[in-house]
């Protein structure tokens, strides 16, 4: 039997946060065995610069970058063009992936009349890379799984083995995609995607509660929103935050809407998530425009507003005793605690 411990990597906002740096910075950081994506698709982009070098990956997970078995789990739909596409580009740019990338045998998979009828889609703002469909017909009983695809049989893992039924010992770092505001069950429906993105999305790839060893949520100093919805108040304030932090989607390249952090969503997703450690990223976006605000009450918003970062990095950390919080100020890394 196996001695499993695993270690999940969760969105705390609407996507975005910055999942893929702090699960590439884990992964140098500590010594897991596997990484694995646990939900979501194609429609990710995770944005990680490895040794200097900036790489957006969809579905891949990040344990390619350190020569770490990495699986696209059983929460998953795969896209198979895209996923020969994402390979072969991290190929192209000098990462060896040869026997390290796996799919296990239940993910589903995206199909082509997915990506059609997803093609079109105006209502919800999606990437259009088939997630919802695939995901639907997942629900309805006839979708199509990896193990009865030829051209995936040599990337088929049976990922219940690989978990539990070895003698080695199994460190897994999980990594989210999308996140919580985004959440079938917990964002704000129907402005979400088809996945549960939550911890509890990572446990439903069949990992038992008591082998999560810490979950670690990721925000952002302010929110962003990609999709159909209103979301960036009529202020320039977030105009510039836009520019300044390079907010354009990494999958479909549209713009972001900002907006500050919502305080009482925050709230509730770390309570959720389980979050013990919680990373804010992109504090020096908001250092270099000057403003620091939260949103309190949801929408209707009031909002408090620091008088400069030491006060709302206070403010934060005394609002979340229970975990231990992180301030990032660049795109690759931040300090972890001994
Ligand atoms: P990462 O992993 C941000 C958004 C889409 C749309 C909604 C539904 O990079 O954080 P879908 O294609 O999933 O049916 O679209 O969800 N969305 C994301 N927004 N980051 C993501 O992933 C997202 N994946 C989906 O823009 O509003
Ligand atoms: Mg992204």
């Amino acid at each position: 039997m196996s001695n499993l411990i695993v270690d999940i990597v969760v969105g705390l906002q609407a996507g975005d946060e910055g999942k893929g740096k702090v699960t590439h910075h884990l992964l140098k950081e500590r010594d897991y065995t596997h990484c694995v994506r646990y939900n979501g698709g194609g429609n990710a982009g995770h944005t990680i610069y490895h040794e200097g070098k900036k790489f957006v990956t969809h579905l891949v997970p990040a344990g390619v970058f350190y020569g770490i078995k990495s699986i696209v789990g059983p929460g998953c739909v795969v896209d198979i063009n895209n996923f020969f596409k994402e390979i072969q580009m991290l190929n192209d740019n000098g990462i060896d992936t040869d026997g390290l990338i796996y799919i296990a045998e239940n993910a589903h998979i995206v199909q082509s009349r997915h990506l059609q009828e997803d093609g079109s889609d105006t209502k919800i703002g999606t990437t259009r890379t088939g997630n919802g469909p695939a995901y639907r017909d997942k629900y309805a009983r006839h979708g199509l799984r990896a193990k009865d695809v030829d051209a995936l049989q040599p990337y088929l893992i049976n990922f219940f083995n690989e978990m539990h039924r070895t003698d080695a010992n199994v460190v897994a770092l999980f990594e989210g995609a999308q996140g919580f505001q985004l959440d079938v069950d917990w964002g704000d429906y129907p402005y979400v995607t088809s996945s549960h993105c939550t911890t509890a999305g990572a446990l439903l790839n069949g990992i038992p509660p008591r082998c999560v060893r810490d979950v670690w949520g990721v925000a952002k100093m302010y929110e962003t929103y990609v999709g159909a919805k209103n979301f960036q108040p009529a202020d320039e304030i977030f105009t510039d935050i836009q520019r300044v932090g390079k907010e354009f989607g990494a999958t479909t390249g549209r713009p972001r809407q900002c907006n500050w952090i919502n305080y009482d969503m925050l709230s509730r997703s770390i309570l959720i998530n389980g979050a013990n450690h919680v990373v804010f990223n992109k504090v020096d976006i908001l250092r270099e425009v000057d403003a620091w605000h939260l949103r309190i009450n949801g929408r209707s918003t009031s909002e408090l507003i620091f008088q400069n970062e030491e006060q709302m990095k206070d403010y934060l950390t005394k609002s979340f005793p229970d975990s231990t919080l992180y301030f990032s100020d660049n795109p690759e890394s931040f300090e972890l605690c001994a």
